[in-house]
């Protein structure tokens, strides 16, 4: 077996880490992650940590959940791969799109798969372009997105995400996209300004970009019900009806982003139930397999759907798709990560552990290390005091944390929480109570 330090020494020889300071990781190394046990995982120096994030918001069932292992492993001895081009298909991909249209808006019948979040605002994005070819609406394709909002990092998926860092260098954005204000009343609203008259003017400012670029040429608002990898930030007051009324008003498709806030993290089923949104396209990933797989789907109207037939029959084809589009395995692990969810009730864990968990960071709100703090449903964030340059309190908590026995992120100054929502009381209570020590050291 290749020893630690050897493993330390290739990492920094041949792996290239996403989203790291590729600099900062020869000097610093990686964290080994060895094992997980629950909300828990270990590292390689058998060191425990709580993680406060779900890996990358989408752990939900923690990192030790052996129905899930047994299933990938009973789907992979049955039929280990096959795909869904020209015609073909398995039980675990039917069964897990007639399972999602059950549990989604009764207007959202259609499944696509993708592998990963990123893949699905792309083919969401390809679609809407598809569907306003095919209805003659050729003008129609500029997308309308949010600052510091995220949907991924691929060319189509990280020109919509609103920040600098996905674009800079990278020559995005690549394809037409105008990002609003973000929605944030505790950053971004004026002196004196209610929180009913910020959204009235995010209204404006949307209106007015829409009347100087002319209807005929947006096609699209994306966004998520809460900005997450944005610092989790909940949207001011009527926002929802705001956006969806400018949106009817101008023949603009809505596509809502619940690759966070999916499957109960939002002490709902789904974001869109919280905040009364009908969208036109779904997309959704990461807590869809709790991780275990790489799963994305985007779930389309009737309206949209009927349009795709058509037109994929003028081409003889509708030519999108990859390899491993509704790969069996990762259709069936979903399958069992939603009976698991419905059985063991844990949208209901989500809302009392999330209510439990916005209430622990509130008290925090006392500590001389701490601005504020925010949240929704079962996610939330405190605002660090600066200290120093912006990030450099975020970025020393996240480092102090590793020592008492927590996994945070930190979005700039901003300390980030999404638990796994199997997350017991007296584990939340645990982590509240190492969070409050790490504040201390910070201070
Ligand atoms: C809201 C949202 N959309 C899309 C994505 C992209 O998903 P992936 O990293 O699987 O491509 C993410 C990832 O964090 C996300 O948070």
């Amino acid at each position: 077996m290749t020893t630690l330090n050897a493993l330390h020494q290739l990492d920094l020889d041949h792996h290239i880490h996403p989203f790291t300071n590729l600099a900062g990781h020869q000097s610093r190394g990686p964290l080994l992650i060895d094992h997980g046990d629950g909300p828990f995982v270990v590292d390689a120096q058998d060191n425990r940590y709580f993680e406060c994030v779900s890996g990358l918001w989408s752990a939900g069932l923690g990192f030790s959940e052996h129905r899930l292992a047994d299933v990938a492993y009973a789907q992979m001895k049955r039929l280990p791969y096959y795909h869904s081009f020209t015609h073909k298909a398995h039980s675990p991909g039917i069964e897990l799109a007639a399972k999602l249209v059950e549990l989604t808006p009764e207007t959202l019948n259609h499944v696509f798969y993708t592998n990963s979040g990123s893949e699905a605002v792309d083919t969401a994005v390809k679609m809407v372009w598809y569907v306003n070819n095919a209805l003659g609406r050729r003008g129609k394709k500029t997308f309308l997105a949010r600052r510091l909002g995220y949907h991924g990092s691929t060319v189509a998926s990280g020109s919509l995400t609103g920040l600098a860092r996905v674009h800079d260098d990278f020559d995005l954005p690549a394809i037409p996209v105008r990002h609003l204000t973000t929605p944030n009343y505790g950053k971004e609203a004026r002196p004196n300004e209610t929180e009913v008259e910020f959204t009235t003017r995010l209204g404006q400012e949307m209106q007015e970009l829409i009347s100087h670029e002319g209807a005929g040429t947006i096609a699209a608002f994306i966004g998520e019900p809460v900005m997450g990898a944005g610092g989790v930030l909940p949207p001011p007051v009527g926002y929802w009806t705001m956006v969806q009324r400018i949106c009817k008003e101008h023949d603009i498709l809505l596509v809502l982003d619940e690759v966070i806030t999916g499957f109960g993290r939002m002490g709902r089923m789904f974001g869109l139930e919280y905040y009364g949104i009908t969208p036109d396209i779904l997309v959704l990933s990461k807590q869809l397999t709790s991780s275990y797989q790489s799963l994305g789907a985007v779930i389309v109207s009737d309206e949209l759907h009927d349009v795709l037939v058509r037109q994929s029959a003028q081409h003889g084809s509708f030519g999108h798709g990859f390899t491993n589009t509704g790969h069996p395995v990762a259709t069936a692990v979903a399958l069992e990560t939603l009976r698991i969810i419905e059985t063991e009730d844990l949208v209901a864990n989500a809302e009392a552990r999330g209510a439990q968990l916005r209430a622990g960071l509130t008290l925090l709100e006392d500590h001389a290390a701490v601005l504020s703090s925010r949240g929704a449903g079962f996610l939330g964030a405190v605002e660090l005091v600066p200290d120093g340059p912006a990030g450099a309190a975020g970025l020393k908590a996240f480092e102090i944390a590793h020592k008492h026995g927590l996994i945070l992120r930190a979005v700039g100054d901003a300390l980030v929480f999404c638990p796994p929502l199997i997350s017991s009381e007296a584990q939340i209570d645990q982590m509240l109570a190492a969070l409050r020590l790490v504040l201390d050291d910070c201070a």
